[in-house]
């Protein structure tokens, strides 16, 4: 066997349900991989014989390999700080109630406004390095900070540069309908117009976005104007997805099931109708413990719900200055098994398996299996239930990207 590289004396998490439901678990195990892709996997035993004397052979001494994370919901392009408000909270004032005064997103859209392309290149490549660190190879970007054609473009552009510039993979998705901006305070419809009319034609024009996300809510975009836009998004060819049921029951996660949705992200208010519709169509459950934990909510998503009619769930940092100014991935895990209640797998599998689903790259990533993409981490770590368990020392020794060894 003509191979670049073996890994042996590791265990390895392939999340592969065709060999088990947890974490498809393969004791003392081996990886071949070629052209940066899995060439062969499975127990070392059984392992083809290749010349050592002309691969290299890389040893785990008995750690565990995963897949490389996906994080398959950030904000992580913004400038400025929230911290101002996150004392008014501590103050007493309600996330709702300093929107509606103006601040919120808006204080992060004017930030951002006021950065240029390289300000926030480097402030995003700050916050990549950190999810790297921890073993993600995989990133999700909204747009959303900017609401203007201008700044808008300045955000996805920088997202698309960073995919370009870091080994971590960045798929971006417009978030144009993020919040209304002060230009047009008293035309919520004038201003979904626009991004239907003049912002989405230029990001498709410049090839800027995979995806379509609209924050549909009573404090942001309602049905009505949520459907105007998947459906531009949708003709447009472009993936679709939602922040639905954050803070209410709007019905957006229904809509976007019955529309196609990839996934539908935070989602504390949805009842078991919507849970249906997501079952029906295969939209993901994008469960977000980070906003959760950080604005103090106390309405928990459905999960049983979710479990009972098998929804893949995905568990995301939701990184943002406002509702979870929280970079890490890792602590998603943990925060995912103790305030959500999921077990050890199923928060892995959000952030593997089901987070490539939610991207629309299960073809490629999130699970290891001959064919996919060489993608991994070894942890130092003794069981996969450890990376859920314990946050703060970090157990990431190495990672793989595409058959690169990019971290040690
Ligand atoms: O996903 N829910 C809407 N948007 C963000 C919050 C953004 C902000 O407060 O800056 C979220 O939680
Ligand atoms: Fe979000």
């Amino acid at each position: 066997m003509c191979w670049d590289q073996v890994w042996i004396e590791v265990n390895i998490a392939t999340m592969d349900n065709t060999i088990d439901n947890h974490y498809g678990a393969i004791t003392d195990g081996a990886i071949a991989v070629k052209d940066g892709k899995i060439a062969w996997i499975g127990p070392r035993a059984d392992l083809p014989q290749f010349d050592p004397l002309d691969t290299p052979v890389y040893r785990g001494y008995g750690g565990w390999i995963t897949p490389g994370l996906i994080d398959a919901h950030t904000h992580l392009i913004f400038a400025g700080s929230r911290a101002n408000e996150f004392e008014q909270r501590l103050n007493g004032v309600s996330y709702q109630e300093i929107a509606a005064a103006g601040g919120g997103i808006i204080n992060t859209v004017n930030a951002t406004r006021a950065a240029t392309a390289g300000e926030l290149f480097e402030l995003g490549r700050r916050r990549l390095n950190a999810l790297a660190k921890e073993g993600v190879t995989t990133v999700e970007i909204k747009s959303g900070y900017g609401l203007c054609l201008e700044d808008e473009l300045k955000m996805l552009r920088v997202a698309r540069e960073l995919g370009k510039h870091h080994h971590v993979d960045v798929k971006t998705t417009f978030l144009g309908a993020h919040a209304l901006p002060p230009e047009f305070k008293d035309d919520c419809q004038a201003y979904v117009n626009c991004v239907v009319e003049q912002m989405l034609p230029a990001v498709i024009n410049e090839n800027l976005a995979d995806a379509v996300d609209v924050f549909c809510e009573n404090i942001a975009f309602n049905l009505e104007q949520t459907e105007q836009i998947l459906t531009a998004a949708k003709e447009a060819g472009l993936a679709i997805k939602l922040h639905a049921e954050q803070l209410s029951n709007m019905g957006g996660s229904t809509l976007a099931a019955k529309m196609g949705a990839l996934s539908v992200d935070h989602i504390e208010y949805l009842n078991e109708t919507g849970v249906q519709a997501l079952a029906q169509s295969g939209t993901c459950a994008t469960l977000l413990p980070g906003a959760f934990y950080f604005l103090r909510e106390t309405k928990m998503p459905p999960i049983e719900l979710l479990r009972q009619y098998k929804v893949p769930m995905v568990l995301a940092s939701d990184f943002n200055p406002g509702s979870s100014p929280l970079c890490s991935t890792l602590l998603m895990l943990n925060l995912g098994c103790t305030l959500f209640r999921l077990t050890p797998a199923e928060a892995l599998q959000g952030v593997t398996v089901n987070a490539a689903k939610a991207l629309g790259i299960s073809d490629q990533v999130g699970v290891l299996k001959t064919g996919m993409n060489a993608d991994f981490c070894l942890w130092q770590i003794e069981s996969p239930a450890e990376l859920a368990y314990s946050y703060g020392v970090n157990p990431c020794k190495e990672v793989v990207k595409t058959g690169k060894l990019v971290h040690q």
